[in-house]
């Protein structure tokens, strides 16, 4: 027998006769990052559950909604917590730091035994994105869990390969994990709509085209979204980014998906045995995907003591003067990956209201450097928060995607491109983390591939794009663009430009087939 019962968000437990394994289970009454995410609907009650019979915990990635330091911590010490061997140590520290114990790095593309179950690991392609893609095999049953990654043609082959024919479960995620374009100010409010729409429409097609390949006999529309249930984010639960799994079922039905398809709840399960889904009535008394806000206004309340101890405590950091703990972490930064320092090339003006707030400018580039904001400087990107979370950065080693993914914070960008090396550089934070990027993308390779426009002109352009390698044969070519299917980069054709993000692609017109 193979079942998987659904925890609530990403959380998953797959048992078979005599294994039982909790992937990525976030339970904890604090939500994640500082409180501002909770689990939709709530799912606290895991926390009071009995696991010593499990045979292991696997946590997927770093994002806290995944790696729940309380359960972690709660769980006996002889249950092993496995993770993907990731270049950086990151994901390993940070659980040492959060829980005491030491997590085992599993090696990537190579088989594993957790019981009775076989697993191997998968990453994306470019190291920027540390997050993976885990495949489960046992009593010739398959389960892919993609998380939160995005999977090229290639890696899909091979999980195929290493299934040997199609998934009988695929988990995909297609609600956000982000903050763009939810508080960044530069829009008007319709165009910001429109913009979140755009990213939500991104997701689900993406979701919808390894539908395709994969074509697996159940789909799971797992992790997300979060509930926003502190009053100064609350109104992100609004926010088409965040799409609830009815919705994006709905989506994928009304696209024309015919294979069954969930919007799981705490405590459904699936038997890949009986091929029987069991929906948990006693959730479904009080709570429902298809009208959520009185829910969500009363979830709030009886959260708001939680909220509180958390802000509390960070209130009571102790202030000091930020000016050369900012300098000095900056200045560290910079010497992490001079190849980060010139792909970023952009000025970041750093906003800082509250106790011990102020203005400073740090500029990524060839020559690095720090300084006090002062009228008329220039800036391309401007972030915007009060001075608690400083503390918690500067003093708790709060990572920046965390601090990010919270919402507590107001942003503006000008060009509205979206620049990957700042925010790798900010999140990792680390210089192997950042080698291994840098070794990724310059050893691309530089075959080409011919395309034709939707009015029949024909380009020489790289193969594989230059943002994270995926191959542009996949890609979207309308009159005058390509857009990769992977991060759905876009770039002009004519001149290789990306219109929504840092990068170029090498593009050559042919005229005849003859390059011009
Ligand atoms: S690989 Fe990320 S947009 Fe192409």
């Amino acid at each position: 027998m193979v079942k998987i019962e659904f925890l609530g968000h990403a959380g998953i437990c797959v048992s078979t006769e005599q294994t039982k394994i909790v992937m990525d289970g976030w339970f904890t009454k604090n939500g994640a990052f500082d409180a501002s995410w909770y689990q939709f609907p709530a799912n606290h009650h895991y926390m009071e559950h009995d696991w010593s019979d499990l045979t292991a915990v696997i946590v997927s990635h770093e994002h806290m909604d995944h790696l729940d330091p309380e359960f972690l911590s709660c769980i006996p010490k002889e249950i092993p917590i496995y993770i993907p061997e990731y270049p950086s140590p990151n994901l390993f520290e940070k659980i040492k730091f959060l829980t005491k114990k030491e997590p085992n790095q599993l090696s990537l593309e190579k088989q594993h035994s957790i019981g009775d179950i076989n697993c191997q690991i998968w990453t994306e392609e470019s190291p920027m994105n540390q997050d993976s893609i885990w495949v489960f095999k046992s009593n010739e049953k398959s389960i892919i869990n993609t998380v939160d990654s995005r999977v090229s043609i290639s890696q899909i082959q091979s999980m195929i390969d290493y299934i040997g024919g199609n998934p009988n479960l695929l988990l995909a995620q297609c609600s956000g994990a982000s903050w763009f374009p939810v508080v960044y100010t530069q829009y008007e409010p319709e165009n910001k709509m429109k913009a979140s729409e755009k990213k939500k429409e991104s997701k689900l097609n993406y979701v919808w085209s390894i539908t395709k390949t994969l074509r697996p006999e159940h789909l799971v529309i797992n992790a997300g979204p979060p509930a926003f249930l502190d009053k100064e984010i609350f109104y992100a639960n609004d926010d088409p980014i965040f799409p609830n799994p009815y919705t994006s079922k709905k989506w994928l039905l009304e696209k024309g998906y015919k294979n069954p398809v969930y919007a799981p709840m705490p405590g459904d399960l699936l038997d890949l045995e009986k091929n029987n889904y069991y929906e948990n009535s006693n959730i479904r008394e009080n709570f429902s995907w298809e009208n959520t806000s009185d829910y969500l206004k009363e979830y709030a309340q009886k959260m708001q003591p939680h909220i509180n101890s958390v802000k509390n405590r960070i209130d009571k950091i102790q202030n000091t003067s930020f000016h050369e703990k900012l300098q000095e972490y900056f200045e560290k930064m910079f010497n992490l990956n001079a190849y980060f320092n010139e792909r970023i090339n952009m000025t970041v003006f750093f906003d800082i209201n509250g106790p011990d707030g102020g203005k400073w400018i740090v500029n990524f580039s060839k020559k690095p450097f720090f300084k006090k904001f002062e009228q008329d400087d220039h800036y391309d990107y401007k972030y915007s928060f009060h001075s608690k979370w400083l503390k918690r950065i500067l003093y708790e080693k709060l990572p920046w995607e965390d601090f990010f993914l919270s919402l507590r914070l107001v942003s503006w960008r000008n060009p509205d491109i979206y620049n990957d090396h700042l925010l790798g550089l900010l999140k990792f934070n680390d210089e192997y983390a950042t080698h291994a990027v840098e070794i990724f993308e310059k050893s691309i390779s530089d075959e080409t591939l011919t395309v034709t426009t939707t009015n029949g002109q024909k380009y020489e352009i790289a193969k594989f794009c230059p943002h994270a390698g995926a191959s542009l044969e996949t890609g979207i070519i309308s009159e005058k663009q390509i857009e990769c299917s992977l991060h759905h980069y876009v770039f002009d054709l004519e001149t290789g430009k990306c219109i929504n993000a840092n990068c170029n692609l090498k593009t050559k017109k042919l005229i005849n087939n003859l390059e011009w």
